[in-house]
């Protein structure tokens, strides 16, 4: 008595599974996500990211010639701005001469053909750490979103190929859309964090752009109300699909590991590419891992961005894109 069917026969040598492999990464799989500050010559390591750094414009501009180099092509830039320049309106996201703004500018001169993507949220210039306008103890929504599309604009008219609205508000895809094709940016991208979580693995990214919420008893201590619950599936899909009918290009699902299943059935019921996040958490608990010595850094590395592009990822944003693409080429 033989099995009928040996499985294994396709498993027997690497040549064969590399034959057989369904899911292949490559660089163009991959988004930078990059944090900028202001100065020069700084390179400042973020405490809950190792090897992850804080950039000034000049490194930034060494940085994305190097990524380029090794095939990474597009970058999403963050910036951390001086407390001194945060308020509750947003007014500094707006400045033409704002570090974001000499950002996008720094990359394209350096770059021309680097795809630059930014992330529109008002969080990292808001004295409450909220990714939009607060009052009454609440996060206005279509305030924030009128000032969200100013930013989106402003970003576009700096030379940005793509605004990534990370901020949840309900409608603001419409209002960025709206104003970019008013305005005559026809061809500006929008990728929307559709299916964003209020996640607990958001911690380093906020020490590293210092943008927690403020711990105080008149503010929201936590984005629970516009960021989604994470025992939710169905309303993943409805905020995928009407940001896609208020006008984005690109939808995203973050975080990534404990949210595959969502990638997934949003993969299934869209037509449009889906992007992953790979949350700064979910960096920082492999390289602590692989610190200890308890786990192989590289192998679960590929092991999971792997894992997320089965998933359906069209695109990966993930502070390991350059790990990834310096182990395999
Ligand atoms: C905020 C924003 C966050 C991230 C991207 N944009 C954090 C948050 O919502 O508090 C998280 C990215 C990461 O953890 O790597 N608009």
């Amino acid at each position: 008595m033989y099995p009928l069917r040996r499985n294994r026969r396709l498993r027997t040598s690497e040549s064969m599974r590399s034959l057989v492999r369904e899911t292949i990464i490559s660089p163009n799989d991959f988004i930078v996500p990059l944090f900028v500050v202001e100065g020069k010559g700084v390179k400042e390591e973020i405490a809950s990211m190792p090897n992850y750094y804080r950039l000034s414009l000049d490194l930034l501009e060494k940085e994305v010639k190097e990524l380029w180099k090794l095939g990474l092509k597009s970058v999403l830039l963050f910036v951390k701005v001086d407390d001194t320049l945060k308020d509750n309106s947003g007014k500094e996201a707006l400045n033409p001469d704002g570090l974001m703004q000499r950002a996008i500018k720094t990359v394209k001169n350096a770059v021309p053909e680097m795809l630059v993507m930014t992330d529109v949220a008002l969080d990292p210039f808001s004295v409450y750490g909220h990714d939009g306008i607060i009052s009454d103890g609440k996060v206005l929504n279509d305030d924030s979103s009128a000032v969200l599309a100013e930013m989106s604009l402003s970003h576009a008219i700096a030379g940005a190929d793509v605004v990534a609205p990370s901020d949840m508000m309900d409608g603001r895809i419409f209002e960025i859309r709206t104003l970019l094709e008013d305005e005559g940016f026809f061809d500006t991208g929008i990728m929307a964090y559709s299916a964003k979580y209020a996640s607990a693995f958001y911690g380093p990214f906020r020490d590293a752009l210092d943008s927690a919420p403020v711990d105080s008893k008149d503010i929201p201590k936590d984005k629970k109300t516009y960021q989604m619950d994470f025992g939710n599936r169905e309303e993943a899909i409805r905020e995928t699909l009407m940001d896609i009918d208020e006008g984005a290009d690109i939808v995203m699902v973050k975080p990534a590991l404990c949210y595959l299943d969502i990638v997934r059935e949003i993969k299934d019921a869209v037509n449009v590419p889906v992007a992953v996040y790979q949350v700064s958490g979910e960096y920082a608990m492999l390289k602590a891992a692989a610190e200890k010595g308890w786990l192989d850094h590289d192998a679960v590395m590929m092991e999971q961005v792997t894992a997320i592009k089965r998933a359906g990822a069209s695109m990966i944003a993930s502070y390991f894109a350059k790990d990834v693409v310096k182990l395999i080429s």
